[in-house]
């Protein structure tokens, strides 16, 4: 694995698909020149919600949180890229919306707390990512390519 090979799982809430902010979610992403491996269409149901926001159980926004994820279809991506994880934390800016700088997807799309448009890893719970891709996708669901502008955005590939 080179250093651009890290993988992060990132999901448009249902929110977002509600809003049509999907394909402005996929653009960003993509325009930075992460690259997409594996993406699913899907609802959430109970089970999954609680796995997946297993840390917050005991957290009193956690009824409203479960019902907010499982509301709608989301879509759920892995996306990969140089240090994957953080950088899409930075691109989705802080969890409130009202509190996320203008030009991040939070910043720029959500107003409220429970309704914050976008999902992914924690960067700073080690193995979260891997954790969060492994709940979401089977191995064989991901797909591994050469995006044919990689030498453009990695200064280290030959063109
Ligand atoms: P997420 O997991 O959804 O990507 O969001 P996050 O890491 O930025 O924030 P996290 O602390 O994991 O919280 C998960 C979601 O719970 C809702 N929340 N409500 N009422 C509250 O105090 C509160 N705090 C968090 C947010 O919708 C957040 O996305
Ligand atoms: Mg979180």
């Amino acid at each position: 694995m080179s250093h651009h090979d890290e993988r992060t799982f990132v999901m448009a809430k249902p929110d977002a698909v509600q809003r049509g902010l999907v394909g402005e979610i996929v653009s960003r992403l993509e325009g930075r020149g992460l690259k997409l491996v594996g993406a699913k269409f899907m609802q959430i149901d109970e089970e999954l919600a609680h796995e997946h926001y297993a840390e917050h159980t005991d957290k009193p926004f956690f009824d409203d949180l479960v019902d907010f994820i499982t509301s709608g279809p989301v879509l759920a991506m892995v996306w990969q890229g140089a240090d994957a994880t953080r950088q899409v934390r930075r691109m989705m800016g802080a969890t409130d919306p009202a509190e996320a700088a203008p030009g991040t997807i939070r910043g720029d799309y959500g107003l409220d707390l429970g309704q914050n448009v976008i999902h992914g890893s924690d960067h700073e719970d080690p193995g979260a990512n891997e954790r969060e891709i492994e709940l979401f996708f089977d191995e064989d669901e991901l797909v591994e390519y050469t995006r044919a502008d990689e030498p453009w955005v990695y200064e280290d590939e030959d063109h």
